[in-house]
C-alpha cells in the first residue's frame, strides 16, 4: 500500500471510492466544497492506493475555535476506504499518516466526529476533556480532539465548522 496526496486527476476515483464507503455522495459532496473553499490543505487531502487504485482517501480541514481569539485547527472528515478493502488496516494507516503530516505542518489540535473505540487508539480523547465544545448536539464522547506538538492551553472554546460542512 502506498500513500500520497491526492492530484486533480485522482477526484473522481476518490468520489467514488466515498460514495461507495458512506452508501451515499453527502461525504464526496463535502470533500468538493472542501477542496473549493480556503480551508483546503493539499497536503493532508490523501490517497491509499494498492497496485495503483485507490482505495482510500482522508481530509483534513481548517475549521475554526472560538476562543478568545479565532484559533484555526483541523477537522479529520471524511475518512473512507472502499468497502471491499476495509478491515485490513488502511484506514488506521491513512489516519496515523495524516496525523503525522498535520503535526509535521505545525497543527496544534484536529477535532473528529465519530467512534470513541476506533479513534481513541490514535489519542482521540472527548473533547470536553480540554474544554472544547461541539457546536451541534451529540453524545459528548463522540466529539474527540487530538492535540499535537503545538498544542497550547489557549485551545479551548465553541467549534465552528466552515460552511462546506452545511451542504
Ligand atoms: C471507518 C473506516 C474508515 C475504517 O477504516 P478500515 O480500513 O476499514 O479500518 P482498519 O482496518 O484500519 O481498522 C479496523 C477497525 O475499525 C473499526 N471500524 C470499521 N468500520 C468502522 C466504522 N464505520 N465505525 C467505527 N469503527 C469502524 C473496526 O471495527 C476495527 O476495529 P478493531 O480494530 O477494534 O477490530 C472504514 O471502515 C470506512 O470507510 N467505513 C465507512 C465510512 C465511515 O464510516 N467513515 C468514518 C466516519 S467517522
Amino acid at each position: 500500500m502506498n500513500i500520497r496526496c491526492e492530484t486533480s486527476s485522482d477526484y473522481p476515483k476518490i468520489a467514488e471510492v466515498i460514495t461507495a464507503a458512506f452508501g451515499q455522495s453527502n461525504e464526496a459532496k463535502l470533500v468538493e466544497a472542501i477542496r473549493d473553499s480556503e480551508n483546503y490543505i493539499p497536503q493532508l487531502s490523501l490517497v491509499a492506493e494498492i497496485d495503483g487504485n485507490i482505495v482510500g482517501h482522508i481530509l483534513f480541514s481548517y475549521i475554526h475555535l472560538i476562543s478568545k481569539e479565532i484559533l484555526p485547527v483541523l477537522a479529520l472528515a471524511p475518512v473512507a476506504i472502499s468497502p471491499q478493502f476495509q478491515n485490513q488496516g488502511i484506514g488506521t494507516a491513512l489516519i496515523k499518516y495524516g496525523l503525522e503530516k498535520a503535526d509535521e505542518l505545525g497543527e496544534a489540535l484536529v477535532i473528529v466526529l465519530g467512534h470513541p473505540s476506533f479513534y481513541s487508539r490514535f489519542g482521540f480523547v472527548q473533547s470536553t476533556y480540554y474544554g472544547i465544545k461541539s457546536p451541534f448536539e451529540v453524545p459528548a464522547e463522540a466529539f474527540m480532539v487530538k492535540p499535537l506538538k503545538n498544542y497550547e492551553i489557549k485551545y479551548t472554546g465553541e467549534v465552528v465548522y466552515s460552511k462546506a460542512f452545511n451542504l
